[in-house]
């Protein structure tokens, strides 16, 4: 008994952390429309991302990065590595599912308002966390090496090369020359398992961090003061800074009022998150026996294909520059990546200029459209 006192002695000098402090982080009041999966769609990203790290890690002891190798290890991996097939279609799959998840998020924080102050600082790191993931998707993709995928990375570092000002400094950079070719590889290998995931991560810590910081916003009705979800989505505030006029009983009246609209983290919305994990796994599983990663023919360098086909998220991006001159394409989607990096200051300033007119929704509604109908245009070309 006393060598047991000791050690949990010894641990505690060794280690001196205080586990309330563990009790007071994830003690952070959840607004109550969170129990609805919708309104927390960001844990699932989160969640998808750890599988593909798992994944990721035990495909790469397997995976060549040479352009005479790279194919060849993919097929080793699916018809030879006992279960490859099965980790390299929970690794594809859950790629699909994370951007899909991404998209969905955005779409939530967009039509929910809650890029608004104070979080608009927060709104830029989900761009950047939103770029990353498409850059996991398509360094990815490259990696199999196999026709199409080769071509979709020629198009794509093409796109890049007609930046303005820094095209071609950028694609040199991604290629490792003028042509996609023996470096590519390496690079878009190192971007994919390296350079992206330490981004991802920096990025995220400061996503969280900020939305522990910040708490969740509540959803009002607009000009309520009770939070009214099933009303009105569109409008939100945060609820911490609200400061009730009228002094101490309606500063109580106040923090009732958002522990009522609220449930703690632990472990309700813990429990929320483990469901919803769960259904994820036994999503990917049904997929990956389904519909396993397949393999297409190997890269041809010397023959272009008569259909390029990219993943399916670039699919308006590709429809989009295949209706304007290439030119134009890329400054038109570099215009649409600064709207997306800015828009809680535009948005601040169309309500601004028309209060009360719901601009930026509507605004919101094109957009989604627009990516809709060009993303089934290309899907059925
Ligand atoms: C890997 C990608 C991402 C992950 C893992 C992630 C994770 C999360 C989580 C867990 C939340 C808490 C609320 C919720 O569960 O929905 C959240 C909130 C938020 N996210 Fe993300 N996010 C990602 C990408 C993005 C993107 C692309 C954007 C925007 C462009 C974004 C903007 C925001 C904002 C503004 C909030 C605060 C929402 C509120 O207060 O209601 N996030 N994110």
């Amino acid at each position: 008994m006393q060598r047991v006192a000791a050690f949990k002695q010894w641990f505690a000098d060794s280690f001196p952390f205080d586990p309330n402090l563990l009790k007071e982080i994830s003690s952070e009041p959840i607004p109550n429309h969170l129990k609805r999966w919708w309104y927390a769609i960001g844990g699932t990203p989160l969640y998808l991302f750890v599988i593909q790290a798992t994944t990721g890690i035990i495909l790469t002891f397997y995976y060549v990065p040479d352009p005479a190798e790279a194919y060849n290890s993919v097929m080793h991996i699916t018809t030879q590595v006992r279960f490859g097939w099965f980790l390299r279609s929970i690794h594809k799959w859950s790629a699909h599912l994370m951007v899909m998840a991404v998209m969905l998020h955005v779409i939530r924080v967009f039509f929910t308002a809650a890029y608004r102050k104070p979080r608009e600082l927060n709104w830029m790191f989900g761009v950047g966390l939103l770029m990353v993931t498409l850059g996991f998707g398509f360094t990815g993709y490259s990696l199999i090496y196999e026709q199409i995928s080769y071509w979709a990375a020629v198009v794509g570092t093409n796109v890049a090369e007609a930046t303005p000002l820094v095209g071609g400094l950028l694609a040199d950079f991604i290629r490792g020359g003028p042509e996609v070719g023996d470096n590519t590889l390496t690079r878009f290998f190192v971007l994919h398992i390296g350079v992206l995931p330490t981004v991802m991560v920096l990025l995220l810590a400061m996503h969280v961090v900020q939305i522990r910081l910040h708490g969740v916003t509540h959803l009002r009705h607009e000009g309520e003061d009770t939070p009214s979800v099933e009303l009105s989505v569109r409008v939100s505030a945060p609820v911490s800074p609200v400061r009730p006029q009228g002094g101490e009983a309606a500063a109580v009246q106040e923090e009732e009022r958002v522990k009522e609209e609220s449930y703690p983290f632990f472990p309700d919305h813990f429990y929320t998150e483990l469901i919803v994990g769960l259904s994820l796994t036994f999503l990917l599983t049904i997929l990956a026996l389904i519909y396993p990663a397949h393999m297409g023919d190997p890269a041809n360098p010397l023959v272009t294909p008569e259909h390029i086909k990219p993943e399916w998220f670039f699919y308006a991006t590709f429809r989009w520059l295949k209706l304007t001159s290439f030119q134009v394409g890329v400054v038109g989607t570099m215009v649409f990546l600064g709207i997306l990096l800015f828009w809680p200051f535009i948005d601040r300033a169309l309500v601004r200029r028309w209060p009360g007119r719901d601009v930026s929704f509507w605004l919101g509604v094109i957009g989604f459209l627009g990516f809709l109908i060009f993303t089934v245009w290309e899907a059925m070309v």
